[in-house]
């Protein structure tokens, strides 16, 4: 098929990206790097940057400072109908009198493609995103899904150098949405398209990206791996972010923190932590261990049963709750109001300010 991006796939870099509307500091100088055919996730709460990053590098937002490079080549201020950049956006955008294949061939329209051309391709793409005899259909007689679908494939029409897809699954349901998240992947392999993905939803990031950037408040706050990032978070931002953290109040002391009892090595050291000794460590619940006893100073608070694992909320004699996953078979004897030890592995931790 001729359905294809250009030889070489494009490096893109942010350069201390900088926009204010009015009062709002949308991006506070944001660096960032996606590397050739990767998909780089932008992940980060509601008003973060993510779509106002995304639109610069499309063109259609200009920072007041910092740049936005192609392959080293600056772009910062070259117009979008000359960027290389085809774009998903999160709610349905396609246009309601057009049907599917008119909806593709739109950009290449544009672009002045021949009409013949134009078709071809557009029917190219249309079986490319699994929607052939879906040609003649209007947006109103397509799902959600298939809608998505004929955006991404007029996103990819005119064969961009980079595909920008600002949370395109958002409004589709459960099922939909991981399948479509399979799709997209794939195909992007196949392509090997530089892609943008921006999410809300750290699992669809962590499933699919090469790289995960996450944002917050117009910065970076880290960009790694998903497993790097899940296993060594650089803040406490991101440690809570991705995935789910309990804290447990310990002490600073020379060499690690006391926590439950227990001596441990810091896992580096978190920025915010301040002179003060008294911190939170940081824990994932498959980190925490719990074992009926009844001399224990810990109750269990509730369990929630996920299948291969139980997950069980406890509260420490302090009164702070934390959350342990352990064997389903293991937490039999775990039921509510339980007395039990809480315990954590030998192993570096993450401390943080202490935040109560
Ligand atoms: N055109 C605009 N005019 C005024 N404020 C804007 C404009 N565009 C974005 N903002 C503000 O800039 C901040 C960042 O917005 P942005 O849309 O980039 O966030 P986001 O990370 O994409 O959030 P969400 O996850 O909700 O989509 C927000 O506070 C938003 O209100
Ligand atoms: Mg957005």
């Amino acid at each position: 098929m001729t359905v294809t991006t250009p030889d070489t796939a494009a490096t893109v870099e942010f350069r201390g990206l900088r926009r204010e509307f009015g009062p709002t500091v949308a991006l506070d100088g944001l660096d960032l790097t996606a590397r050739p055919g990767e998909l780089l996730a932008l992940l980060g709460p509601s008003g973060c940057g993510k779509t106002t990053a995304l639109r610069m590098l499309a063109g259609f937002e200009h920072p007041d400072s910092g740049e936005v490079l192609v392959d080293g080549e600056d772009v910062t201020r070259v117009p979008a109908h000359r960027r290389d950049a085809g774009m998903v956006f999160q709610s349905y955008s396609l246009f309601p009198h057009l049907d599917a294949l008119d909806n593709v061939a739109f950009g290449l329209r544009m672009r002045k493609v021949r009409t013949a051309g134009r078709r071809t391709r557009a029917a190219e793409l249309l079986e490319l995103v699994g929607l052939a005899d879906k040609g003649r259909s209007f947006p109103h007689q397509l799902s959600g899904g298939q809608q998505q679908r004929v955006a991404l494939a007029r996103a990819l029409a005119l064969r961009p150098r980079v595909l920008l897809l600002d949370e395109p699954l958002s409004a589709l349901d459960a099922k939909v949405r991981l399948t479509l998240r399979e799709e997209i992947r794939r195909l992007q392999q196949e392509l090997g398209i530089t892609t943008l993905f921006v999410t809300h939803d750290q699992e669809e990031a962590l499933s699919m990206a090469d790289q995960v950037a996450v944002m917050h408040a117009g910065r970076l706050e880290q960009c790694a791996a998903p497993a790097e990032l899940y296993g060594r978070p650089a803040t406490a931002f991101v440690a809570e972010f991705v995935g789910t953290m309990s804290r447990i109040p310990g002490r600073l002391v020379e060499g690690g923190v006391e926590v439950l009892g227990q001596r441990l090595p810091i896992d580096g050291q978190a920025p915010e932590v301040s002179a003060t000794s008294e911190v939170d460590v940081l824990v994932r619940p498959e980190a925490v261990g719990v074992r009926a006893e009844d001399a224990g100073s810990a109750r269990v608070v509730a369990t929630a049963f996920l299948g291969a694992a139980v997950r069980v909320t406890v509260r420490l004699a302090d009164g702070t709750e934390a959350k342990a996953d352990l064997p389903t078979h293991e937490a039999a004897a775990l039921v509510a109001g339980a007395a039990v030890s809480v315990s954590l592995p030998q192993r570096p931790v993450l401390v943080a300010e202490r935040t109560r």
